[in-house]
């Protein structure tokens, strides 16, 4: 196999669990150094596999002095940041009637103010190393609306338009930006969904079945690779065919 991110630096957002972890070990398996940045420590059964080139950074992507300090860190240890995984994301699901505003601020904050926050901290420090790479994590809830969640829809939707505006701004300093955007994926995030709700959703999907945390880190790693060298301001749908 040959290593698609040799010595570069990716620091991933919400990197402790599910699709963050994902992402962070397979880009570590490609020979990156990895900065894995959340509010929570990473999951105990995962940290064996980064035995080096791994750096754990408290942060917080709603707070733009916290996402500084990570990327002061990131390169104090390894002298650049090569690529920024947006992927922290929460959910606060309830119909229109009962959300309250707090479960809308929450997942606006995180999902699409933390995506703002971190474009705008790599793209500084990328423009004067020579260009970057931007992975946001969006969603196929941001595509067609999901009943209960128009906090995290308009956040996910407001991700693309963010991905695709930030892409055009960027371009000339060699930074891409892109976006991926899941279906149901098998994560601590959605492990609490009853057996009827998994079903109803599964019958949706083309393949028949959810995803895996890994499916998603392989589009995360194509956009953060130069593989998609002259790919920028687009969004890749993984959902198994979910809503095409
Ligand atoms: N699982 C799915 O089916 C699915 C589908 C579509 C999109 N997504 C998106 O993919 C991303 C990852 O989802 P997941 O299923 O792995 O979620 P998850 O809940 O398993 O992991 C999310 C991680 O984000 C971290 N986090 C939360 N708030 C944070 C903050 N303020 N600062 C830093 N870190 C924070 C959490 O501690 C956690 O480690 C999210 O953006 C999610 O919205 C997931």
């Amino acid at each position: 196999m040959e290593p698609l991110l040799d010595a570069k630096t990716c620091i991933v957002t919400g990197g402790a669990q599910g699709i963050g972890l994902a992402t962070a070990e397979m880009m570590w398996k490609h020979g990156a150094n990895i900065v894995v940045a959340d509010v929570s420590e990473v999951r105990p059964d995962s940290t064996t596999q980064f035995s080096d080139r791994f750096l754990h950074v408290a942060c917080d992507v709603t707070e733009i002095t916290s996402m500084e300090r990570l990327f002061d860190r990131a390169v104090d240890k390894f002298g650049a940041v090569n690529v920024l995984v947006n992927n922290a994301g929460i959910t606060r699901d309830a119909t229109l009637s009962k959300m309250t505003e707090q479960q809308f601020d929450e997942v606006i904050n995180v999902n699409l103010k933390g995506v703002w926050v971190g474009t705008k901290t790599a793209a500084s420090y990328m423009k004067g190393s020579g260009g970057g790479a931007i992975v946001n994590l969006s969603s196929i809830s941001g595509k067609v609306g999901f009943f209960g969640q128009t906090n995290y829809s308009a956040a996910k939707a407001g991700v693309v338009g963010l991905t695709k505006a930030a892409a055009k701004e960027v371009a000339r300093y060699g930074i891409r930006v892109n976006a991926v955007q899941p279906g149901l994926i098998e994560t601590p995030m959605t492990a609490s969904l009853s057996k009827e709700i998994l079903q109803e959703k599964i019958r949706e999907i083309p393949l028949g079945r959810p995803g895996a945390a890994d499916e998603v880190a392989n589009a995360v790693l194509f956009f953060a690779s130069e593989l998609s060298s002259y790919v920028t301001g687009a969004v890749l749908e993984v959902t198994g065919g979910r809503f095409m």
